[in-house]
């Protein structure tokens, strides 16, 4: 009687758990640089740059959505080249910000007088180990 009834709370708990993650859809936006409004198509050419400036793909920085093979959570920041490569932004748009700021039509995160590319020259000096 007591493992029945163990077992109907187990049963209600995962019921639960699935409603809750069904409600609570993965976030898409977790910028803390960038603005929160921007634009897709630029938010996606930012990231090429990125791909470009490193010579990596994108899963160099974002972690795969649970055991899919396929499709990535960028969102989360469950990845310490993630978080490197946010510093690296804020580190880049600071010196266009401070130093090739002419253009003031632009926002200093569309300056690219100096990009990725600039320092690393397509290739990631370390390894993610994936
Ligand atoms: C060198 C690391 C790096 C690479 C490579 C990279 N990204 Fe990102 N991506 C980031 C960082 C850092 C952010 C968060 C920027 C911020 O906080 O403003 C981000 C944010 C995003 C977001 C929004 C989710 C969020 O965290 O706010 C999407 C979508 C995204 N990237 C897609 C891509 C795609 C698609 C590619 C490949 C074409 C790619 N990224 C390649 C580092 C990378
Ligand atoms: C002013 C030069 C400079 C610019 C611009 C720059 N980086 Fe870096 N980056 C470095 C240096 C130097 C290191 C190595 C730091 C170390 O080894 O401790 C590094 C390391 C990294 C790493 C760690 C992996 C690796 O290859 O060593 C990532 C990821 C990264 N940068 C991403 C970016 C991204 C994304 C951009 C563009 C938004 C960028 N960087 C722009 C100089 C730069």
């Amino acid at each position: 009687m007591k493992r029945t009834k163990t077992v109907a709370v187990m049963g209600l708990f995962i019921v639960m758990l699935v409603a809750l993650t069904a409600a609570n859809p993965l976030p898409k936006r977790n910028l803390r640089v960038l603005p929160k409004d921007i634009p897709e198509k630029t938010l996606d050419s930012i990231m090429k740059q990125f791909n470009k400036g490193l010579g990596v793909a994108c899963n160099f920085c974002h972690v795969r959505l649970h055991d899919q093979t396929d499709s990535l959570h960028y969102a989360s920041d469950n990845e310490p080249m993630k978080i490197t490569a946010r510093k690296m932004l804020r580190m880049t748009i600071e010196i266009n910000r401070k130093s090739f700021w002419t253009d003031k039509t632009k926002k200093p995160h569309e300056l690219n007088e100096v990009d990725c590319y600039t320092c690393h020259k397509g290739e990631a000096w370390i390894e993610s180990g994936r």
